[in-house]
């Protein structure tokens, strides 16, 4: 695999590879030394071109955990802010001979684009309301630690599934390992079609109730230019999950960051039932694998005798040692 771009690209067995990986890099992120070499003397190039907190640390702490060389570009205070254009601002960091792009952007196939422009791998950290591979993964992650499996799991996205490149990949991911999906919330926030991906659709929380995972998405009102809810407080009497709406069993998952009051009430948030702080922990350790997934194998800096391997990873304790 080179890119990563869509969980379109990604076979069941990908996606399991992958995250048995990451329980690789999650043991060794509980060592003192959470640092391997795989990926030293290589450099990637974090190009954030919209806000982001916890994709862009965790990418940033994974490939440095990895003993990377990391470039991060923000759109504020780069020279986006001059009217650079995406496809000079990869030509001039090229410069550097990265091994990756990571590339969030608020237009839908930007990483894609990127992908002519660069012999580097490129990792789509966000492009629009398009997708977002690498949080997939990490739901995944932290949901299949915690139930054991997710063949034949029932997961709810309720709210903003209209925005949500969260709810694309979400669903496709979850599906290509045997879950079944149910989209939900007002009209007006469920695109036409999204059946098409391989789930249901619902405009009411009826039936949640029997739900496994309630995963609820943010209400994205920096990209409703338009009036697409009569009032958050209409929405939230509808939409909000809280404490008392959430079953003794039920999980719920949010990927961050939360409007408060809003899609949750703030009660739930820390609840036991909640794994949004695992997702957050997850994503150093998925983002690791991925890295590792795109570059291990594609590299020309591996010393002789080096562990790049999970197999090695397993058996060789020393990669914990300073890089
Ligand atoms: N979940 C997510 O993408 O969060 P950030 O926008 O903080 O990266």
């Amino acid at each position: 695999m080179r890119h990563l771009i869509s969980v379109a690209d990604l076979e069941r067995t990908d996606i399991e590879r992958i995250l048995d990986r990451a329980e690789s890099f999650a043991e060794v992120g509980r060592r003192d030394i959470k640092k391997v070499p795989t990926l030293r003397g290589r450099t990637i190039v974090s190009l954030f071109l919209e806000a982001s907190t916890r994709t862009s640390s965790s990418f940033e702490l994974a490939a440095k955990r990895l003993s990377a060389d990391v470039v991060s570009i923000r759109s504020s205070g780069s020279s986006a802010d001059k009217g650079e254009s995406l496809q000079d601002m990869v030509a001039t960091l090229s410069a550097y001979d990265p091994a990756a792009f990571i590339v969030r952007s608020p237009e839908v196939g930007a990483a894609s684009l990127v992908t002519r422009w660069t012999e580097a791998s490129v990792i789509n950290a966000g492009d629009g309301k398009h997708e977002h591979p690498s949080q997939a993964l990490l739901d995944l992650f932290a949901l299949r630690r915690r139930m054991g499996s997710i063949e034949g799991a029932s997961v709810w996205f309720v709210g903003d599934v209209l925005h949500s490149r969260v709810a694309r990949s979400g669903i496709q991911a979850f599906t290509k390992l045997g879950a079944k999906v149910t989209v939900c919330g007002p009209p007006t926030l469920i695109p036409r079609g999204i059946e098409a991906l391989g789930c249901s659709v619902s405009h009411t929380l009826e039936g949640s109730e029997k739900a496994d995972v309630i995963y609820a998405l943010r209400l994205q009102r920096e990209r409703m230019g338009e009036a697409f809810l009569p009032s958050l407080r209409e929405y939230a009497a509808r939409y909000q999950i809280d404490s008392r709406s959430l079953g003794p069993r039920q999980l719920l998952m949010h990927p961050g960051p939360v409007n408060r009051g809003v899609e949750l009430a703030s009660d739930v948030i820390d609840d036991p039932r909640s794994l949004i702080a695992e997702q957050v922990a997850s994503g150093v350790y998925v983002r690791m694998a991925i890295l590792y997934e795109l570059l291990s194998g594609s590299g020309p800096r591996r010393e002789s005798g080096e562990a790049t391997t999970t197999t090695d990873i397993a058996r060789h304790p020393e990669i914990g040692q300073p890089a």
